[in-house]
C-alpha cells in the first residue's frame, strides 16, 4: 500500500459575472434577501455553447501545469457534475476528448455537491491499491442554462454559479508519514431517503410516457426544486458529524487543523459549522460571495482560490467537508 496526494490545483469560471443587482433584473429577487440569507454577492454564469466540460478542461490544464503533470502521465480522469453536457455518455468522456488523451479510463461522478469528495476518494482508492499512479479529478458545473428564473424557483437560481476546478492526486512513494504531504482518509455517507428534497425530476423513467413531453415543459419538472429549510437543518448537522468523523479516524484535534475548506452552500450554513465545532473563522476558507454555489466544483475552486491568496500553503493540514442532494454528505483530510 501507498498513500496518494495532491500534486497540484487549477480552476477556472467563466467571465460574464452576475451580480445579486442584475438578477433583481431578471426575476422576483433583490440583493437584500440574497445576501442576507447566502452571503451570495455575485456568480458567474456561462455564455453561448459553453458546457461543463469546457469549463473542466480549462480547469484541468491549470491543473496540470500547477502539478508539472503531462497530460499523456494520467492514468484517469474523474468528473464529477450534477450538469452534464449531455445524459449519455459521461462528461468524463467528453473531458477526455478534449484533452485528448484517448484510452485512460474515464468515469463520471454523481453526487452532486459531494461528488468531488466522492471523486477524491475513488482516486485515493484506486492509488492506493497500486493501480493507478495519476488521475485528474474535476468538479465542473453549468448550472446557469438549466435554472428556473420565475418567480417560482427563485429560491433555487439565485443560489447557484457555473465554474470549476481540478486536482491532480499523485501517488507517494510509499504510506506517508505525517509531516509529508497526503491524504490521511475519506469519509462518504449517502440517505437515499431524502432523494427528493433536492432534485430535478425530469427527464425521467418514472412517468407513464416518453422520458420528456410539453405537459412535462409546461410543469417545468425539468427544473430543479429544492426544500430549503430541510437541506439547511441536514447540512448544519451531516458536516460537523462528518468532519467529527474524519478527525477522530486520525487522532486529530480541531486546533490541528490549518484550513477548513467547505462546501459552499450558503455562508450560514458554514458559520453554523464552525460555531459548532469551535473553529476560528480565519481558518474557514469561503468563496461563495464571489461564486455562488458552484456545486461539485466549489471545494477545488475554494483551494486554487485558496492557494492564490496566499491561505493553503505547501504542509498545510487541511480539512473540507460537503452536504447535498441525495442526500449525501463527506468529508476528506489531507496534507497539502
Ligand atoms: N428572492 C426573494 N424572496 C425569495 C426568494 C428570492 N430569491 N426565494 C424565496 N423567497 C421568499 C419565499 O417566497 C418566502 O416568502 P414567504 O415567506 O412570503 O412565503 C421567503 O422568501 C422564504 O424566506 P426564508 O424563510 O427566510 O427562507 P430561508 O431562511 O429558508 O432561506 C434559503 C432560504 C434557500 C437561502 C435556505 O433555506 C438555504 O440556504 N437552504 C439550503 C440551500 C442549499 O444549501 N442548497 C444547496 C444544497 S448543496
Amino acid at each position: 500500500m501507498r498513500s496518494s496526494k495532491i500534486l497540484g490545483v487549477g480552476s477556472f469560471v467563466p467571465p460574464k459575472v452576475f451580480k445579486n443587482d442584475d438578477l433583481a433584473q431578471m426575476m422576483d429577487t433583490s440583493d437584500e434577501w440574497i445576501s442576507q440569507r447566502t452571503g451570495i454577492k455575485q456568480r458567474h454564469w456561462v455564455e453561448g455553447e459553453t458546457t461543463t466540460s469546457d469549463l473542466a478542461y480549462e480547469a484541468s490544464i491549470r491543473a496540470l501545469e500547477a502539478s508539472k503533470t503531462k497530460k499523456e502521465e494520467l492514468d484517469m480522469i474523474i468528473l464529477a457534475t450534477l450538469s452534464p453536457d449531455h445524459e449519455f455518455p459521461g462528461t468524463a468522456c467528453f473531458l477526455q476528448a478534449k484533452l485528448g488523451v484517448p484510452g485512460i479510463a474515464a468515469l463520471d461522478v454523481r453526487q452532486q455537491c459531494t461528488g468531488f469528495v466522492y471523486g477524491i476518494s475513488i482516486a485515493d482508492q484506486f492509488i492506493r491499491t497500486g493501480m493507478y499512479k495519476k488521475i485528474l479529478v474535476v468538479g465542473s458545473e453549468v448550472h446557469s442554462k438549466g435554472l428556473d428564473r420565475t418567480p417560482q424557483g427563485r429560491e433555487v437560481s439565485v443560489l447557484f454559479g457555473d465554474g470549476a476546478g481540478a486536482v491532480v492526486v499523485g501517488a507517494c512513494d510509499s504510506v506517508a508519514k505525517a509531516n509529508e504531504p497526503h491524504i490521511l482518509s475519506t469519509h462518504l455517507h449517502a440517505d437515499g431517503s431524502f432523494a427528493k428534497e433536492l432534485w430535478i425530476q425530469a427527464p425521467s423513467l418514472a412517468y407513464d410516457g416518453p422520458r420528456l413531453s410539453n405537459e412535462i415543459l409546461a410543469r417545468g419538472d425539468h427544473f430543479p426544486r429544492m426544500n430549503g429549510k430541510t437541506v439547511f437543518m441536514h447540512a448544519v448537522k451531516r458536516m460537523p458529524e462528518v468532519l467529527v468523523e474524519a478527525l477522530k479516524s486520525n487522532n486529530l484535534q480541531i486546533g490541528d487543523v490549518d484550513l477548513f475548506l467547505f462546501h459552499q452552500a450558503n455562508l450560514r450554513i458554514n458559520e453554523m459549522v464552525g460555531k459548532q465545532l469551535g473553529i476560528s473563522e480565519d481558518k474557514i476558507f469561503n468563496t461563495i460571495q464571489k461564486f455562488g454555489n458552484t456545486t461539485a466544483a466549489t471545494i477545488p475552486l475554494g483551494m486554487d482560490e485558496a492557494v492564490k491568496a496566499g491561505r493553503l500553503k505547501p504542509g498545510m493540514l487541511v480539512a473540507s467537508a460537503a452536504f447535498g442532494s441525495g442526500f449525501t454528505w463527506a468529508s476528506f483530510i489531507f496534507r497539502y
